[in-house]
């Protein structure tokens, strides 16, 4: 048998992603290309624009594919399966590249996989490791920060999650309120660097708790209050940084110990952190993260999900399936 090219598409959000990635007859996998195209009409307006993001999906996608067949030196015809996004995220963006995905596929009369933004997100490490079952996968991004034991190939338990906003989520309201700019993340983690983190006490939330839950909207209300105290936006942000990556990191520890896991995935936007990597590093877990470029949205992890599910054997999708805001 020969490699398998599979061509990954998300547009779940606010970035059109391409990614082709190959699986090798042995069930290794090879990243090809990855081009993401980074939507910017929104920062007039301070969140994303559906409507917007969905035209400029539209707009962009062949551009994206071209350039990612490109950067892969391929052509069309070489692909062999396609993958897209189908849930969760903003069903109107999340139509564009699904509708794309499976046009392409019944043109070239491959298969077609629908697949979940979380399992992509996960197996966006598949590109450092070769990512087998049994292992505990964090995903930690602007819409999410949940914890998933995965027992068995394709099978995922949620063990915990945020009970109120998402990790990155509170990097970016934080860098905004204090002055940092947009996107927060790397505003945060650079500005820390020049701060102090004992400067702001930060109390870690749902820490002593047996769950395996977050929480992080009391540290944007602690840093809002700190902000109107004066507190300088390096110190807050060296503060903020090291509350919120105690929570991240001791939590997950602790789940991987309760449920005999050695291997953790750790993914999404915030996993770019570097604070974030090496307090992850020092712990006695095997920790994988995406390489680079994989950690925030893009199409390869979106093929490399694909990738992972045609090596389980899992049968590709119905034609006619939809888009879905929330995919359990
Ligand atoms: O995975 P992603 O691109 O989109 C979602 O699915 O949400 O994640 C974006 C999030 C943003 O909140 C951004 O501020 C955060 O990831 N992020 C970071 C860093 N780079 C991106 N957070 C902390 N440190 C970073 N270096
Ligand atoms: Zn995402």
């Amino acid at each position: 048998s020969v490699p398998v090219r599979i061509l990954g598409i998300d547009t779940s959000c606010d970035d059109t992603g391409v990614g082709i990635v190959e699986l090798l007859p042995d069930g290794r996998v090879n990243l090809l290309a990855n081009r993401v195209w980074s939507q910017t009409v929104h920062a007039r307006y301070g969140g994303v624009m559906p409507e917007l993001a969905s035209r400029e999906h539209v707009e962009r996608i062949d551009e994206v594919m071209g350039d990612a067949l490109r950067e892969a030196g391929l052509t069309v015809t070489d692909i062999g399966a396609v993958a897209a996004t189908s849930g969760p995220g903003l069903v109107g963006a999340l139509l564009v590249g699904l509708m794309y995905g499976k046009g392409l596929a019944q043109a070239l009369n491959v298969p077609f996989h629908a697949a979940h933004h979380l399992e992509g997100h996960i197996f966006a490490a598949a590109s450092e490791a070769e990512l087998r079952a049994p292992f505990l996968a964090l995903v930690v991004s602007g819409g999410h920060t949940h914890l998933f034991d995965v027992p068995r190939d394709g099978e995922y338990v949620l063990v915990g999650a945020t009970l109120d906003d998402a990790a990155g989520e509170a990097f970016d309201k934080i860098a905004r309120l204090s002055g940092l700019g947009y996107p927060g993340g790397p505003a945060i983690s650079e500005a820390a660097t020049r701060g102090n983190p004992d400067a702001v006490p930060f109390k870690e939330p749902l820490q002593g708790q047996k769950t395996f839950n977050f929480s992080f909207s009391g540290l944007k209300t602690a840093a809002l209050l700190a902000h109107r105290g004066g507190a300088a936006p390096e110190d807050l942000a060296a503060s903020f940084q090291r509350a919120a990556v105690n929570v991240l990191v001791k939590t997950t520890t602790r789940a991987a110990h309760a449920h005999g896991r050695r291997t953790v995935v750790v993914s999404g936007g915030v996993a770019a952190n570097t604070a974030l990597r090496e307090a992850f590093r020092a712990t006695d877990l095997n920790v994988v993260f995406p390489g680079r470029g994989l950690n925030t949205d893009n199409g390869a992890m979106i093929a490399l999900a694909g990738a992972a599910a045609i090596r389980a054997g899992r049968p590709a999708s119905p034609l006619d399936g939809g888009a879905t805001a929330y995919a359990p």
